[in-house]
Order: C-alpha cells, then sequence, then structure tokens
C-alpha cells in the first residue's frame, strides 16, 4: 500500500499525466534539430551593429497593402480622414459605358437599374430595402463616402471591394451620378441646341 503511495506521488511529481501542463521544456532524450540558436523579434543582437535583431526593410520597400501614393483614389478620403468630394477619374464615356456595365451586374438587382431601390430582390422578400439612390441624402454626399459604402459595405449593405476593382468602383459612381442627374434635371442642364428644340415646339 505505501509503495503505490510512493508510485503515485511520483506519477505527480513528475507529471507523467497525460494532458498535464509543464513549466519546463520535457527531457529530450533526440533534440535532432528541434532546439537551435535564433533570434526572437525585439530582441537584443550582438551580430548587428545597431545592437538589434529585427532590421529595418530596404529604403523603398513598400509592404503589400501600404502603398500609400494614390491614397485618396484607393481609399475614397482626403489626408485628413475627410471623404473625398470628387470622382478622382475623369469622366468620360469609355468610363460611363463600363460604370453602367458594372452597376447593372453589381447594383441593379438591389438597387434596380435605374436606381430606386426596388430591384429584383424586393420581390423575394429580401429581408432589407435596398436605398434609394435618388435620396436627397445620397445626391448630395461626397464621392468619397459612396465609395467606402461600395467597396466596405454600410450597414445592411454588403461590402463589394472584393469583387469590384478600384477604377470600376470609380465608374460605376460616374454612372451613378449620371443616374441621379438623369432624376433631377432642369430645361438649364440641356445643350443650347436641345433647349431650342424643346422652345421651337411649345
Ligand atoms: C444585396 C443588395 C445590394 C447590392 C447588390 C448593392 N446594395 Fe447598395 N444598399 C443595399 C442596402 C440594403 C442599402 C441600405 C443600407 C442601410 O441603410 O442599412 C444600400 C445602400 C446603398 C447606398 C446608400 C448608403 C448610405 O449612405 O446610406 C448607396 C450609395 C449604395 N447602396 C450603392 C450601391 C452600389 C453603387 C452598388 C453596386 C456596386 C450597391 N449599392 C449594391 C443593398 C445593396
Amino acid at each position: 500500500m505505501r509503495f503505490n503511495l510512493v508510485i503515485l506521488s511520483l506519477l505527480f511529481l513528475t507529471g507523467c499525466f497525460r494532458g498535464s501542463k509543464f513549466e519546463t521544456s520535457p527531457i529530450h532524450l533526440n533534440p535532432n534539430m528541434d532546439n537551435q540558436q535564433k533570434y526572437r523579434a525585439l530582441e537584443e543582437s550582438y551580430f548587428f551593429d545597431d545592437g538589434s535583431t529585427m532590421r529595418k526593410p530596404v529604403e523603398g520597400t513598400i509592404a503589400r497593402g501600404m502603398i500609400n501614393e494614390n491614397y485618396a483614389y484607393l481609399s475614397g478620403k482626403n489626408d485628413d480622414g475627410s471623404y473625398l468630394r470628387d470622382n478622382p477619374i475623369e469622366l468620360s464615356m469609355d468610363v460611363l459605358n463600363r460604370g453602367q456595365e458594372r452597376y447593372n451586374i453589381y447594383c441593379a438587382v438591389c438597387h434596380s437599374q435605374v436606381g430606386n431601390g426596388k430591384g429584383i430582390v424586393t420581390k423575394y422578400e429580401y429581408p432589407v430595402i435596398p436605398a434609394n439612390l435618388h435620396d436627397k441624402r445620397i445626391r448630395e454626399q461626397a464621392d468619397g463616402e459612396m465609395y467606402n459604402t461600395i467597396v466596405y459595405g454600410l450597414r445592411s449593405m454588403p461590402a463589394y471591394g472584393y469583387q469590384i476593382n478600384t477604377e470600376d468602383v470609380w465608374s460605376i459612381i460616374h454612372y451613378v451620378r449620371a443616374l441621379q442627374r438623369s432624376q433631377n434635371a432642369t430645361i438649364e442642364d440641356l445643350p443650347e441646341e436641345e433647349k431650342n428644340k424643346l422652345s421651337d415646339n411649345s
């Protein structure tokens, strides 16, 4: 009996139970290359002159996702964090056509082809109501804010940054602006020639 107790307490002391935790490393009979000399990050180094283990990146290195040159274009924001007011890509017929094509692929299912938020999903018990893009608030919001809505999503709107590249997002925004304009145009927006046609008819 006493012998059993000794064995049991030895087992306890040596921590030989399956799953038990050790503070010290176990005895390693065949170390192979498991333990090697190495530097850990932030550890002092005796090798490098500056005494630091971590090396600075070679000058001019840009880590993935850290390119800053096109900050406004890539983030839709100014340097002070406010939203970019105007679309950074130039408006052209090509851009509008591309924007229209992408809008009809990615946005129309929810916001509808005319942007009034009555896309096809609303006929199938889609649980939330897509925004009407002709709302005054959305008409007046900065292009950079819309950019962020599309790229990162907003409340119940999913993010599209993974599917639509940056150039296309900005093209879509140009197109949404055209859609909005189409619902809020005045006679003043028409070219002279068209205006004259209208007044001739009247
Ligand atoms: C799956 C449906 C869906 C798709 C696809 C979708 N949206 Fe939305 N969108 C929504 C919903 C829902 C809201 C309302 C979000 C809220 O207010 O909770 C919204 C809101 C918005 C708003 C208003 C944001 C604000 O400031 O309130 C804009 C602008 C917008 N969407 C643009 C787009 C554009 C551009 C696309 C295409 C790239 C797109 N959406 C694709 C569902 C969608």
